[in-house]
């Protein structure tokens, strides 16, 4: 039988009506700022898909493309500038960052209460001890997808592939939150394809186009495909090869229409939650 498809577009439907309602109930504007250092296409559309859907919630939007010769220090003053905007409430700088720019020091200068990524320290310790107030958003996004469809996760075995600061790490910590026993495989990892095969859950996050095929799986199982990777002739597939998956899982995101919209929806909600705990003070 074939899996029920996990819909991305249909649960963030929900959410980003609320956070329309939310915003439109208040007296102040919630501005994000989005932050891209040079020309990486893949960047450029996820850079401006954020931007539009700001917007189309009635944020205040400010996109900032800064050229690969940027140094590190005009950067961080530049990052500086929207900390202590007091009509900007989340910084997101895109990632990758070109080399000679160091992520951790950029990452590490936006203002945690603005961090809608959920990537400074701060907000990554308290997420690791079940405490946070901003999830980056793509696991957040995984979770949200649990939740609307009502899987069960207590005392299930969940292998996460990808151990990123991005998804992997975060998804893995907020898994054991949901009483999940969680592995993380990487690649390093031996026998990838035995311990995926004992997952009741599989979130795929290692960025290799198909990697996860239908005979490393259990049946039931549900999977969560992160990956987002473009072929030679152009088109975007997941790292789990979605056709042979389909006849195994119960359930399973396709690529695109899977995670991907709840990573943006997420953002919006973070924004709006960063906002929120801003204003209030
Ligand atoms: N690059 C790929 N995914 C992400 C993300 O979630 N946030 C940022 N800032 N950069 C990314």
């Amino acid at each position: 039988m074939a899996a029920e498809i996990l819909s991305g577009p249909q649960v963030a439907k929900a959410i980003l009506q609320q956070i329309k309602k939310d915003v439109d109930n208040v007296s102040w504007t919630p501005g994000l700022c989005v932050i891209q250092v040079g020309e990486n296409s893949a960047s450029s559309i996820y850079v401006s898909r954020k931007a539009k859907r700001a917007s189309k919630l009635g944020f205040h939007s400010v996109t900032l493309e800064f050229s690969e010769s940027i140094t590190e220090t005009e950067l961080l003053l530049e990052l500086e500038k929207y900390n202590q905007d007091p009509n900007i409430h989340g910084i997101l700088v895109q990632l990758p960052l070109p080399p000679h720019i160091r992520s951790q020091v950029v990452l590490d200068a936006v203002e945690p209460s603005k961090d809608v990524d959920g990537f400074h320290p701060i907000n990554a310790g308290k997420l690791s001890q079940g405490r946070s107030d901003l999830i980056p958003c793509t696991p957040k996004g995984v979770m949200k997808m649990i939740d609307h469809y009502n899987l069960e996760t207590s005392g299930k075995h969940a292998v996460v592939i990808g151990r990123s600061n991005i998804v992997g790490r975060p998804m893995a910590q907020l898994l054991e939150q949901a009483n999940c026993t969680v592995t993380i495989c990487h690649s390093r990892t031996t026998n990838l394809s035995e311990i995926v095969k004992t997952a009741d859950i599989v979130v795929a996050a290692v960025g290799i186009p198909k990697l996860i095929t239908g005979e490393w799986l259990k049946p039931d199982v549900v999977v969560f495909d992160v990956g987002i990777n473009q072929l030679e002739d152009g088109s975007i597939c997941g790292d789990v090869d979605f056709d042979s998956a389909e006849s195994i899982a119960g359930w399973i995101t396709p690529v695109p229409g899977g995670v991907g919209p709840m990573t943006i929806t997420c953002l919006m909600e973070n924004t709006w939650l960063a906002a929120k705990a801003i204003e209030k003070r």
